[in-house]
């Protein structure tokens, strides 16, 4: 008898979609590049992910960190986010998908958060698929925000799930699975609390290259990770 185990699809598949800069510097592009061939990435795999069944998509699209970088990628990022977010809202409420925004709203540009916050309540009632954009997004950060918000509430003893109910989105299960791209093997400040059991799918393809065939094989090399969580 094979020991084998065939887990389920994951509900919930978290990315980090890293490696726009060195695609385009391959194929001696400004960076902008890679992160406008990133955007095509994200659509394809987001249909993936519903096709194959998931309902919850975690993408991190920018981190607490990326401030560090040039000020025209930074604006050249928000501004290919302005353009994908209106298209996706017109998309999200036609296939039923539900957008979520995860990450500090400081220091985002005040034109991003109202188009966000327009997005989010547009597709509030939709139920078929979750995509939760990581934007501005530390997961130190998202940690002291809840004991911060534990601290205003008066509490002077906090539980593990006092700190789970007080993160971004409360109302998420951790991520099954969490994919990263571009061979890099780190979390950079991503879901630091939620990934306590997660399985990791490490892939050297960058992210523009990233596709359903990409998709599938991560799920494939999940689907037989022996998930033990301290037990026998
Ligand atoms: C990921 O690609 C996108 C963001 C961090 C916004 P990078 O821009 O980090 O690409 P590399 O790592 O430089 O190749
Ligand atoms: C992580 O990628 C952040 C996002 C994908 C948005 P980075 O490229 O910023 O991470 P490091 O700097 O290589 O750790
Ligand atoms: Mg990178």
């Amino acid at each position: 008898m094979s020991q084998t185990p065939v887990n389920p699809v994951p509900q919930h598949i978290a990315i980090i979609m890293d490696g726009n800069g060195r695609w385009a510097q391959e194929r001696c592009l400004p960076r902008l590049a890679g992160h406008n061939a990133g955007a095509k990435a994200v659509e394809r795999t987001l249909k993936a992910a519903q096709k194959a069944g998931v309902k919850i998509l975690t993408l991190y699209a920018f981190s607490t960190e990326n401030w560090t970088r040039p000020a025209d990628e930074i604006d050249g990022l928000f501004k290919l986010l302005e353009q994908t977010l209106s298209r996706y809202t017109k998309e999200a409420e036609k296939y039923g998908i539900r957008l979520l925004v995860s990450g500090a709203k400081e220091p985002l540009p005040p034109a991003i958060l109202k188009q966000i916050d327009q997005a989010v309540s547009a597709t509030a009632e939709n139920t078929q698929f979750i995509l939760n954009l990581a934007l501005n997004y530390g997961a130190r950060q998202e940690i002291v925000h809840a004991v911060n918000a534990l601290l205003q509430e008066g509490k002077k003893e906090i539980q593990p799930s006092d700190i789970s109910q007080h993160l971004y989105q409360p109302s998420l299960p951790d991520p099954e699975l969490i994919i990263r791209t571009s061979g890099e093997e780190r979390l950079s400040n991503f879901l630091l609390w939620q990934a306590a059991y997660s399985e990791f799918y490490f892939t050297p393809v960058l992210w523009p290259d990233f596709d359903e065939a990409e998709f599938e094989k991560a799920l494939s090399a999940y689907r037989t990770r022996k998930r033990r969580f301290g037990g026998l």
